[in-house]
């Protein structure tokens, strides 16, 4: 069911003003702005913004569509920062790089992490200030990160011999910081052994760093994205202060920890809420760095942009593989290659609504439509859909602001890629 009714239900909840934040642990020179008073939530988090429903009531579409809202995106920005009010974020352009959102997080104050020259030239087509990027890339070419430099960005992570000489080439004098390897147990699309390394390689490469005359400025991690454990932040806080302490011994001075991102969207499964991540991080920074904290930065994407999106999809085929089988494979406009990526070894699992939602259902496999036997998004994961859903019937994919549009190929099996309306 679209939940227009529901949107009618919706409540007018005020946002309070962001905690002072301050000003001398803020990167970027622009004042953080205030939240507007009113943003219409869903009733729970995760759930379709009534905002979204009216839209979908009002528009027709022919192919599949991702509809992000925007005060949702703020929301969840401005939660963050109350929770966590010492750390300076920088929103992952990656998850999300709507103009519309960074338009809006730049408004807000937000600083930006981005992977790429394309991510950069986009923060600073909309007023973003370089010295609120960071980029945030270990794998990147010398001549991006001159590029970046000369356009102003001083900030640029490394995680190995070879990435920080390109750096101290063609970025002199720029602040880096080294990223390290840590355990993803718990996350739901974990980064693994990518990025980062080894806690004494990157003691060694900070002292390099400070010898090639570059600003060895701190060290980041990353606990894996959709991360349900609490604990890790906690482990590899661990990790850093011993880093931090060999690194003085050493006479270099570390001063800022980049505390990555992790913090979740709402699929299937409930999770916590950003108050209670936050909390877990402060206790880990507190026992692991006492009161005299470094700077402190967070890299969120997911947790804010997932929840603020819906995809609206459309039912093409609903057939069988015998005839007396119970399960339906029910085949949308949408797959593994246009949006759906995440659901690569249905690590991911989405919420779906239906018009029929409420009567009898029975289990399906879900796919893609192209010709591609990859194209399955759910097949071991049991999901159940309902018994009346009809070829035709549009379906409303949830919490999919996040890591769907980027992901869309340009046109395989002649399939445009994944639209985005942001309102
Ligand atoms: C360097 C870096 N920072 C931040 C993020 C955002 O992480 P998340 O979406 O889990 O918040 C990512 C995600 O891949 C990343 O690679």
């Amino acid at each position: 069911m679209l939940r227009a009714e529901k949107g009618k239900r919706a409540r007018l909840q005020n946002i309070p003003v962001c905690d002072e934040i301050d000003p001398t642990m803020k990167v970027g020179t622009s004042p953080v702005a205030q939240p507007p008073v009113g943003i219409l939530l869903p009733d729970r988090q995760g759930d379709m913004s009534p905002r979204i429903a009216a839209y979908l009531v009002s528009h027709d579409f022919s192919d599949p569509c991702l509809v992000i809202d925007v005060d949702i995106v703020e929301h969840n920005y401005v939660s963050l920062t109350r929770a966590l009010p010492l750390a300076n974020v920088f929103y992952a352009v990656k998850a999300s790089p709507a103009d519309d959102i960074v338009r809006r997080l730049a408004d807000l104050g937000s600083n930006f992490d981005a992977a790429s020259l394309t991510e950069i030239d986009l923060c600073l087509r909309h007023g973003v200030s370089p010295t609120r990027i960071s980029f945030g890339n270990t794998i990147k070419k010398k001549t991006d990160i001159a590029r970046a430099y000369n356009l102003g960005v001083r900030m640029f992570a490394f995680d190995s011999d070879e990435e920080l000489e390109k750096i101290a080439n063609v970025a002199p004098g720029a602040r880096v910081y080294c990223r390290i390897l840590v355990q993803c147990d718990g996350a739901e699309w974990p980064l693994s052994r990518k990025f980062g390394c080894e806690p004494d390689m990157a003691l060694r490469l900070l002292c390099k760093a400070q010898r090639l005359g570059l600003d060895a400025y701190g060290v980041s991690f990353h606990v894996g994205s959709q991360q349900t454990d609490l604990s890790q932040w906690d482990r590899a806080l661990q990790r850093v202060s011993s880093l931090f302490a060999d690194a003085h011994h050493l006479g270099v001075d570390l001063r800022m920890i980049n505390l990555g991102g992790g913090m979740p969207a709402r699929y299937r499964a409930n999770v916590r809420p950003a108050e209670d991540y936050a909390a877990a991080i402060m206790d880990a920074l507190m026992k692991h760095f006492g009161p005299a904290l470094p700077e402190i930065i967070i890299e969120p994407g997911r947790s804010i942009a997932g929840d603020a999106g819906v995809i609206q999809a459309e039912v093409v085929l609903i057939s069988r593989k015998s005839d007396n089988d119970t399960v339906r494979w029910v085949y949308l406009d949408i797959g593994k290659f246009s949006g759906l990526a995440e659901t690569m070894d249905e690590s991911i699992k989405y919420r779906f609504l239906t018009p029929s939602d409420g009567g009898k259902t029975g289990p399906v496999v879900l796919a893609g439509p192209t010709c591609d036997s990859a194209d399955i998004l759910y097949e071991k994961t049991q999901y159940e859909l309902p018994l009346d859903l009809r070829i035709g019937d549009k379906v409303q994919i949830l919490s999919t602001g996040a890591y769907t549009s980027t992901y869309s190929s340009v046109s395989f099996n002649g399939f445009a890629p994944l639209q985005t309306i942001c309102i």
